[in-house]
Formats: structure tokens, C-alpha cells, sequence
């Protein structure tokens, strides 16, 4: 260990000499690991050893990835820095400079800007086609594209996607399919068992569940996965441990608050839907056998005014993000869509009374009363 002080009071680890068996995975802080000698250094390469440095690797972050795996029924993920992190480095495994990806026009905001500002960058074109219209899809298809790319369940407007329709189309043309299913979570929709290539996330949101953690994960069939993993590695979107660690522990009780949130959110939609003041109600119908999501979105336009409605929220926190235990809100006009024209925007139906709603897990006796409340205070 060394006889001075300067040496003792960096050398006191007693790691080796322990044998602890902890309950729950210990958060590997660590931004490398150590060797015992050159050889050992090349059993890493060769496969005997696993970990080397937490940007190429790490128990934690593989954790995840394998976690959300499982659950999706994938071979294998990776865990990324952010869920924009997580569609970059899926995209750029399926899509290289002269590719053409086909999106879906109803997209999340930072995802389109994503596209149409970074991919530019790579050489990699985008066009948004409303989905809606299988035929659209293949009339956008080039000689260059390689990749058709949506979500689950759509933010803000909540559309359904036609999961399996878009793979077999994908599949007839020999293209590969990227689905978002954050909204949906494979509590609801595993998309890999409708065909689909690869399967992102922000963890952010439901996976992790508190709002207390920013991550992004991509699962799908070993070899796809081998090359996300490249991409991750070389670009340095790598997910920190604790990170990796907190969405870990978020994922645990992912079955019992999606089982909540989803029937809060169906109540209150159904509430929301019986009151005069609310002009529509946007709420899947038919997104899963185990219900339809916790998102509720609804269009304030004409019957309310938005920022008196706003203000009447009481414990509701309004915050640009959403799927926490706890309900919020947030306006997508002015921020989650904020990169869309006003035109664009406008197309989609993302209007100034439109409100997202997230529904936590609290009494939906609040939940519903503290919105009727908002409504009739800022009804016109
Ligand atoms: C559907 C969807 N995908 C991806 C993202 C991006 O995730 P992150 O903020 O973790 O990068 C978001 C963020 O709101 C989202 O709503």
C-alpha cells in the first residue's frame, strides 16, 4: 500500500479483500478497471474479461440495455446518454452518408429537428410522410432509402401507429424500421415482435419513471445491437453508471405504475371527454389489450383560455416533459414541438389550446377535480 500518508490516503481500498454479496447491483462509479498484468489486459480483448473502460463498457449501463432487452424481447441493448442520444446512434447504425430515411411527420419535436438539422450534416436526407397513408410511404421510397422510422404512440396527438403494416411494407422493399416506443413502453407495445429492426427509448421518461434521470436505450437482435454499440462507443453517447443505475431502479415498478397511470388516464380522458368546456379529447382507443397509455392530450381552443387555464393548476407542476408519478402538463406549441413552423404545427393540429397531459399515480379523485377546477376557471 505504501508507508506515506499522500500514498495511504489514495491506496485504502479494501475491494479486494472483501466478499460482498449485495441485493441489489452496486453502482460501478468507475471510469475504468483495473488489470492484473499485460496479459490480463489482453483477455479483455479476446473476450475472458468484460470490462476495460466505462465509455466502451460498464456493468450498469449494460444492465440496462439487457434489462429493457428483456422486456422488449430483443437479444440485446444499449444504454445511451439520452433518448435523442439513443435514435442518433440507431440511426446512423442503419443509415450512412447518401441514405434516404422516410420518418413519420408526427414525430416527437427533437427528433425532427434531429433530423432535419444533424442528419443533414451526415449526408443523411429525411422525408416526413404522413403515415397515416401506407401509400405515401411507398411513393416516398428511393433508390437511397434505408430506413423507415416512427412512433409507437405520437407526440403530442397520440396517433397508434400501424406497427406491423409499416414493418411487412419495410420488408417488401428490403428497408429497416426504427420505432420510438417511449409513450407506449413494452408495458403496452413490444414493436420487435411486429417486425420491427430496432426499438428506442428515452428512459427518461417511463422506464426510469421519477424524473430524475435523463437516459436513452436502443435494443434489437444481437447483430444490429453490435453495431449500435460501435456507433455509441465512437460517438461517446455512453449513459454514466448511476445514471444507468437510478433508471434501473425506475424500471422495477414500471408494471405497477403503468398498470395505474394507464387507468387514471383513461378516467380522466373520459372525464375530460363529458365536460363542455374541453373542445376534444385525444386518447388512443385501441393502443393495447392492457389499455391505451397515461398520456392524455386535449384542445383547450375556442372553449378556454390556455394561459388562465394554466394558472389554475394548483398541485399540477407544468414542466416540458412528461411520464413521472406525478401528473403535469406541458404546452407543446412552445416547447416540446418548438422546432416545428408554425405552419408545420398548425398541419399536425399542434394548436395554442393544445395541452399534454401526463397522468401520474396519484387519487384520480384529485386528478380529475383539480383539472375540471382549471377548465371552469378559465372557460370562456
Ligand atoms: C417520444 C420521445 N422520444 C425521444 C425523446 C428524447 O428523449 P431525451 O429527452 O431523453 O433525449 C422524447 C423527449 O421528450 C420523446 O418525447
Amino acid at each position: 500500500m505504501g508507508e506515506h500518508f499522500a500514498t495511504q490516503s489514495v491506496h485504502f481500498s479494501t475491494q479486494d479483500k472483501q466478499k460482498i454479496e449485495s441485493k441489489v447491483t452496486p453502482i460501478y462509479q468507475t471510469t475504468a478497471f483495473k488489470f492484473k498484468d499485460l496479459e490480463d489486459i489482453e483477455k479483455f480483448y479476446q473476450g475472458d474479461k468484460d470490462y476495460l473502460y466505462s465509455r466502451v463498457g460498464n456493468p450498469n449501463t449494460d444492465e440496462l440495455g439487457a434489462a429493457v432487452a428483456l422486456l422488449e424481447h430483443a437479444d440485446a441493448g444499449v444504454a445511451a446518454s439520452s433518448g435523442l442520444a439513443a435514435i442518433l446512434i440507431g440511426v446512423l447504425s442503419l443509415a450512412k452518408a447518401g441514405d434516404h430515411v422516410i420518418a413519420s411527420k408526427d414525430i416527437y419535436g427533437g427528433t425532427y429537428e434531429l433530423f432535419t438539422t444533424e442528419l443533414d450534416d451526415f449526408g443523411i436526407e429525411v422525408s416526413f410522410v404522413d403515415f397515416t397513408d401506407h401509400q405515401a410511404i411507398v411513393s416516398a421510397i428511393t433508390n437511397k432509402t434505408t430506413l423507415i422510422y416512427s412512433e409507437s404512440i405520437t407526440n403530442p396527438l397520440l396517433r397508434v401507429e400501424d406497427i406491423e403494416t409499416i414493418a411487412k411494407l419495410a420488408k417488401q422493399y428490403q428497408l429497416k424500421t426504427m420505432i420510438d416506443n417511449t409513450f407506449a413502453t413494452p408495458y403496452l407495445i413490444q414493436p420487435l415482435d411486429l417486425g420491427i429492426d430496432l426499438v428506442v427509448h428515452s428512459a427518461t421518461k417511463y422506464l426510469g419513471g421519477h424524473s430524475d434521470v435523463t437516459a436513452g436505450v436502443v435494443v434489437g437482435d444481437q447483430e444490429s445491437i453490435e453495431k449500435v454499440k460501435r456507433k455509441a462507443i465512437n460517438l461517446g453517447t455512453t449513459l454514466s453508471p448511476f445514471e444507468a443505475w437510478l433508471a434501473c431502479r425506475g424500471l422495477k415498478t414500471l408494471d405497477v405504475r403503468m398498470e395505474r397511470q394507464v387507468r387514471n388516464a383513461r378516467k380522466l380522458a373520459d372525464a375530460l371527454a363529458a365536460n363542455p368546456a374541453v373542445g376534444c379529447v385525444y386518447y388512443p382507443s385501441h393502443a393495447s389489450e392492457k389499455g391505451n397509455g397515461a398520456i392524455v392530450t386535449i384542445d383547450l381552443t375556442g372553449f378556454c383560455d390556455t394561459a388562465t387555464f394554466f394558472k389554475g393548476l394548483d398541485w399540477v407542476k407544468i414542466v416540458p416533459t412528461l411520464a413521472g408519478v406525478e401528473t403535469s402538463v406541458s404546452y407543446p406549441q412552445t416547447t416540446s414541438h418548438r422546432a416545428l413552423s408554425l405552419e408545420v404545427q398548425e398541419q399536425l393540429g399542434i394548436t395554442d389550446g393544445l395541452v399534454r397531459i401526463s397522468v401520474g399515480i396519484e387519487s384520480i379523485d384529485d386528478i380529475i377535480r383539480v383539472f375540471t377546477k382549471a377548465i371552469e376557471r378559465a372557460k370562456l
